[in-house]
């Protein structure tokens, strides 16, 4: 009897939850405000569609999306409830300030990396703005020039590994010393004390490898949202042996958390920073800005989201620009020549502002950006109250639409032939101006490391095949198997 009755009951329940599931796939597919939009039905059924292309097959929705769009046209239904667009004159009305409408970011999106209150985490179009408002003038163009000694410094220890290492057989990984250096550019610039990367014999690959193993776990954070916070209030033996990306994430925000405290206390003691100035100085001695932006849980979070967003996408871009100069000797030629007109002596470091108004290496910086697409991963934005128009389709507020960098940067009708890599393209008066932390970075590295009659960097064991990124974890990610780009220094 009793064994009817749970027979029964289970019987109940699956009738119940496929009811469920009918009438939310009618529901998605018919009468949601997205359903009329085009797409593979699938997509706009699940999400495990997407949850297969990217953590299955490793990163790889970004390259199913664009096959979405030869199918399907410019605007694609790619989940249950997100839009994406690929038609570059589209960026400037989907990425708007303020003062053309509110703009949000997507929920679901910014726990990729966990829980947090950072600003690129708030989704609050105002909260977001007030977020910005207190870290930005740290970053602004004067205070990168203030600092620009600084990231020098950091650069001529760069410049002195190579030297040690010319005319040895010992082969350096690019996108390691590149990370090491961002590393330390950006902790010297930000907390006034560098991390010390570029002092490690082979580079600390440690450090490259942990933000790449973060990244590896975006796809699932973002659909999983309890996984992260779950991850967190674990001890951390057992962090280790589920996730060990997330035990270098852990100690870092620890460690910052830290160096915030230290901070309160010498300000609370009343004792005067004799040194340079960091973040939080900064932050926590402007009345302007409001106490909830102060607190040392967000100050942290603050900080884990300027080393991360300062490291990899900077190392990425300097070591795929130096891919492509030493793979093409003419354009590698034009481009010292033109140095140098401003280094005419070795070991002459010209400053930003010099560097700045030489024309090809302005080309050549803006074409690393371009083919090493910077962030890979869509960015999503939220119009909360109007609808927005594309061509002849409205899309209802608060729909997620997001536009990919891949997909902009690989346009053959702007860029043609877009995976060659050609300065040129960019030698035209540009409206573009390049003026923060990581161009000054890209501007001072690159004319240090190709600098005319030093030493010269010969590919090791190195092809194409580990410079492209086929992987979307975000951040753009080579094969698995690679071993890097990797030189030797003549
Ligand atoms: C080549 C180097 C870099 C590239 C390609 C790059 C790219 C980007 C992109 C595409 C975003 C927008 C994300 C979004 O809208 O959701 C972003 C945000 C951000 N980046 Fe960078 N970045 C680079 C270097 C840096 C550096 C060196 C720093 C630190 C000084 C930095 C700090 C930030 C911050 C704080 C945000 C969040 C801004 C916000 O939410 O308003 N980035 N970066």
């Amino acid at each position: 009897m009793l064994e009817l009755f749970t027979f029964n009951a289970a019987l109940l329940l699956l009738g119940v939850f496929s009811l469920y599931l009918l009438s939310l796939a009618i529901y998605r597919l018919y009468l949601d405000p997205i359903a009329k939009f085009p797409g593979p039905k699938l997509a706009a059924l699940t999400l495990w569609y997407q949850f297969y292309y990217d953590v299955l097959k490793q990163g790889k929705y970004t390259v199913e999306i664009e096959k979405m769009h030869e199918a399907y046209g410019p605007i694609v239904r790619i989940n249950p409830y997100e839009l994406h667009i690929n038609d570059p004159d589209y960026y400037d009305n989907l990425y708007v300030g303020g003062s053309v409408r509110k703009t949000i970011r997507y929920g679901w999106a910014t726990r990729m990396f966990g829980k947090t209150s950072s600003t690129l985490g708030t989704i609050s179009h105002d909260l977001h703005r007030i977020r910005r408002g207190a870290i930005a003038p740290f970053f602004s163009k004067q205070s990168v020039q203030k600092l620009e000694p600084e990231v020098q410094l950091v650069i001529e220890k760069l410049i002195s590994r190579f030297h040690a290492l010319q005319g040895s057989d010992t082969s350096i990984n690019l996108i390691d010393a590149f990370s090491a250096l961002a590393g330390d550019v950006i902790s010297q610039y930000t907390f006034a004390q560098p991390y010390g990367l570029m002092d490690s014999p082979d580079f600390a690959p440690w450090w490259h490898k942990a933000w790449i193993e973060i990244s590896k776990n975006s796809h699932k954070f973002t659909q999983f949202g309890w996984l992260e916070p779950t991850l967190r209030m674990m001890p951390l033996f057992v962090v280790k042996v589920l996730s060990p990306p997330m035990v270098a994430l852990i100690e870092m925000q620890d460690s910052l958390k830290k160096q915030v405290i230290e901070v309160k206390t010498e300000l609370q003691a009343g004792r005067k920073n004799t040194g340079q100035r960091t973040i939080f100085h900064d932050v926590l001695t402007n009345d302007n800005i409001r106490p909830e932006e102060k607190g040392t849980e967000h100050l942290k979070n603050e900080a884990q989201l300027v080393v991360a967003a300062g490291t990899v996408t900077t190392a990425q871009t300097l070591a795929t620009t130096s891919f492509y100069l030493i793979e093409n000797p003419p354009i590698l030629e034009k481009l010292q020549q033109e140095l140098g007109t401003v280094m005419k002596t070795e070991g002459q470091r010209p400053d930003w502002q010099q560097l700045e108004q030489l024309p090809y290496l302005t080309a050549v910086i803006h074409e690393g950006l371009r083919i090493a697409y910077g962030i890979m991963h869509r960015l999503q934005r939220i119009s909360p109250d109007e609808a927005i128009q594309f061509n002849e389709w409205t899309i209802p507020p608060m729909t997620p639409v997001s536009m990919s960098a891949k997909m902009l940067h690989d346009n053959p009708k702007i860029f043609p032939n877009p995976r060659s890599f050609s300065p040129e393209r960019w030698l035209q008066p540009s409206p573009y101006r390049l003026e923060n932390l990581a161009y000054c970075e890209l501007y001072l590295a690159l004319a240090a490391v190709f600098a005319p009659g030093g030493f010269r960097l010969e590919l090791f064991e190195t092809d194409i095949s580990d410079v492209e990124t086929p992987h979307d974890y975000v951040n753009p990610c080579h094969r698995a198997e690679s071993k890097g780009i990797r030189v030797r220094v003549k």
